[in-house]
């Protein structure tokens, strides 16, 4: 919903980053590797590398004597070749002395089955000796760095994410429990309705998390412990947090987040944060075409743009950083596929375009051995800067050189696209629905938004409890679990003059998975003025048709497929715009509109193909005349996007296909940062080739 200039992640880079994870501590043994680092960094135009992820062995060889001296210098070194440092605390990398000495500090799964030490990451998030230790070493970390003139940003820990079930996360959960329930296990037996197969508790001892051999049943418990490890999670980033903020408080810090990662809501751990990061891996070049051939990269495109808009949201559509992406190829994709030439500089900007404002590799050198040797980084085994994917990324370097200005500019989006975490852990565990693949929740969110980003009308991914003002169309696919106030939320935003989409399965069951009862979509009824009677679901080969009525106000016309899902609704305030054809149900509304205070309220009754959607959306946002990045047909493959700062627009076109593609930029005069000429009439996009265009006075 912004379209004005934040203040700058760090003053001392106020324009935008490029660099990469730098990990100097796997070639101390050669310095000669060392030396040549920062040098070959600036030739690839990197001005910030993120340093010390996975070093706690070598900072803290022993526990509680230290080695910094290596990193003083590469912080010295960096510095005085003009690279900024983003440092991260150790948290991820666990020395083997630390769980050799304190086994608590070792994840237990759900199978109550200790790890032995390896794999990084996985430790308890309760323990309090894990806490301590690594408050120890980040205190340090802080106190030596915390004013080094090349540090702009910290950097907590690596993808926080799964769950501890130790008898300390056990105890820990209990308490957040009778916290949660005013101490009263009456009120969550009620809350997870446990007379249910006799699982009622007599006492809070007797609750224990989640388990394939225990309780794995109980929609309520298994919510509640999602949130708990969340909570836990955010708990543990504040202990990780506090000696940095306490000892450099000016340093603003982030953690790198996953996207599509289920485990954690992600908005309870943004909230710590100052700026949010993610590490995006898309399968490029992935056979995603409808006839599963290569071809179609601009779903890829458009899809990795919803996760760009989801971590933008994090914090109020504040630029975001992409703080991992791969030079050419991940290690751990089912199928090593090269970036075809032109792909890197063109998905990198696909990031920039979605408010952006770094973009960051992992990683700059190719380890020599371990897991990771043969992952995709700026600088191969062979070493030096005369490669192929060397140049592509000094050309992205070059290009956000020129787009500088750009940096802090936030996205001017009408829409917003509630995604829910909490909703998507209840629809996941809701059994009888046969929730797969693309009728998954995220899923279905991905495919209401890719008509929004082929129009090139921007999108704001946020939570549903978050303030509606301000945006003219609500799109809130499948929100079947409605935290307390929500549905208020979604009245008043109507009321006022706002559009909601909703669709099947919304408004099903409460915060603890307790349905509505008195008919659905339960507290969205009067909004949507539809009562849903029952859900059909569909085998994957069968269908039915979605024929829309004579004259309906949105134009649509022909037929379109339903699969998966139909609804069978009873018309009450709202009006059918369209009905199925076929089936028992056939003439009963398929897709419904109810004129609600000042606004109006969409059902969308089934699971509709995507040619329904796009003519949905291309229908329902003319009406509502949402502004579009580019007001020009924009050919198949080609996105339009904008990023504005209340003072200028910065228009980005990105061809996503094989081919040369022309677009009309109409008569007004723009500024072309990257050639640095001005730009009118007809733009010509070469095969992945992409122009950012500055519209003056927006
Ligand atoms: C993640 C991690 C990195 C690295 C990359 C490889 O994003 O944060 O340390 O393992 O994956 O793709
Ligand atoms: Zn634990």
């Amino acid at each position: 919903m912004t379209g004005r200039k934040f203040e700058p992640i760090s003053r001392k880079l106020p324009g935008l980053i490029h660099g990469c994870d730098y990990n100097p501590e796997q070639w101390l043994a050669l310095p000669e590797v060392l030396r040549e680092d920062p040098p070959l960094m600036r030739r690839a135009l990197c001005n910030a590398v993120t340093v010390g992820i996975f070093a706690w062995s070598l900072l803290e060889p022993e526990e509680g004597r230290f080695d910094f001296g290596w990193l003083d210098r590469v912080m010295d070194d960096l510095w005085s070749a003009g690279i900024a440092v983003i440092l991260a605390t150790p948290s991820a990398g666990r020395p083997a002395w630390l769980a050799q000495a304190y086994p608590e500090v070792l994840r237990v799964d759900a199978e109550r089955r200790r790890d032995l030490q390896g794999l990084r990451a996985r430790h308890c998030y309760t323990s309090p000796v894990y806490r301590q230790k690594v408050q120890a070493i980040n205190s340090r970390l802080a106190e030596r760095y915390g004013k080094h003139p090349a540090l702009i940003l910290w950097h907590l820990s690596n993808e926080y994410g799964g769950e501890c079930h130790c008898p300390l996360c056990q105890e820990a959960f209990r308490l957040w429990l009778r916290r949660r329930y005013g101490d009263s296990l009456e009120r969550l037996n009620q809350a997870w309705w446990t007379a249910f197969w006799s699982a009622r508790y007599s006492d809070w001892s007797q609750i224990e998390s989640p388990a394939p051999r225990g309780q794995r049943l109980l929609n309520g418990l298994i919510l509640d412990w999602k949130r708990f490890v969340t909570e836990q999670t955010a708990d543990f980033m504040r202990a990780e947090l506090a000696p940095l903020r306490e000892l450099s408080p000016e340093v603003p810090v982030t953690t790198n987040l996953m996207g599509a990662y289920r485990g954690l809501d992600y908005r309870r751990l943004a909230a710590e944060l100052d700026v949010a990061s993610w590490d995006s891996y898309p399968c490029w070049h992935a056979p995603t075409g409808e006839d599963g051939r290569p071809g179609e990269e601009w779903r890829t495109a458009a899809d990795t743009a919803f996760w760009h808009s989801l971590v933008r949201g994090l914090k109020a559509g504040r630029p975001f950083l992409l703080m991992e992406s791969t030079p050419s190829f991940s290690n751990w994709h089912p199928v090593h596929k090269l970036k075809r030439p032109g792909l890197h500089l063109l998905s990198s900007l696909l990031a920039v375009a979605h408010g952006s404002d770094s973009v960051q590799y992992f990683q700059w050198r190719k380890s020599r051995g371990g897991y990771e040797k043969f992952h995709g980084a700026v600088v191969d085994h062979g070493g030096g800067g005369d490669s192929r994917v060397f140049r592509e990324v000094a050309e992205v370097g070059e290009t956000l050189k020129r787009l500088d200005e750009v940096a802090g500019s936030g996205v001017p989006a009408e829409t917003a696209l509630l995604f829910d975490w909490e909703n998507w852990w209840a629809l996941e565990e809701a059994s009888g629905l046969g929730l797969e693949g693309e009728r998954g929740y995220w899923q279905t969110c991905l495919a209401h938004h890719r008509p929004f980003w082929c129009l090139g009308l921007p999108v704001d991914v946020i939570g549903p409890t978050e303030e509606l003002k301000g945006y003219r169309l609500v799109i809130a696919p499948m929100l079947y679990l409605l935290r307390p106030g929500v549905a208020e939320s979604l009245e008043r935003f109507v009321g006022g003059g706002g559009t909601l989409v909703s669709t099947y399965w919304s408004g099903i069951a409460d915060e603890t998975d307790l349905c509505f009862l008195g008919g659905f979509p339960g507290p969205l009824r009067r909004v949507l003025g539809i009562h849903c009677e029952e859900l059909d679901s569909l085998y994957p080969q069968e269908s039915n048709r979605v024929v829309p009525r004579p004259r309906n106000e949105l134009g649509l016309a022909g037929e379109y497929r339903a699969r998966n899902f139909c609804d069978l609704v009873r018309l009450e305030s709202a009006r059918a715009l369209a009905e199925y054809g076929e089936d028992f149900y056939r003439g009963r509304p398929a897709l419904t509109v109810n004129d609600f205070g000042r606004g109006r309220a969409y059902y969308l009754a089934s699971w509709n193909e995507e040619p329904f959607l796009q003519d949905f959306y291309r229908a329902l946002s003319e009406r509502l005349g949402l502004r579009r990045a580019l007001e020009a047909p924009l050919p198949r493959g080609v996105s339009a996007q904008l990023r504005a700062d209340g003072e200028n627009e910065y228009l980005f076109l990105l061809n996503f296909t094989q081919e040369v593609q022309a677009v009309e930029l109409g008569l007004a005069p723009l500024h072309d940062l990257l050639s640095g000429q001005p730009a009118s009439g007809r733009v010509v996009l070469p095969p992945y080739g992409l122009a950012v265009l500055r519209r003056s006075g927006g």
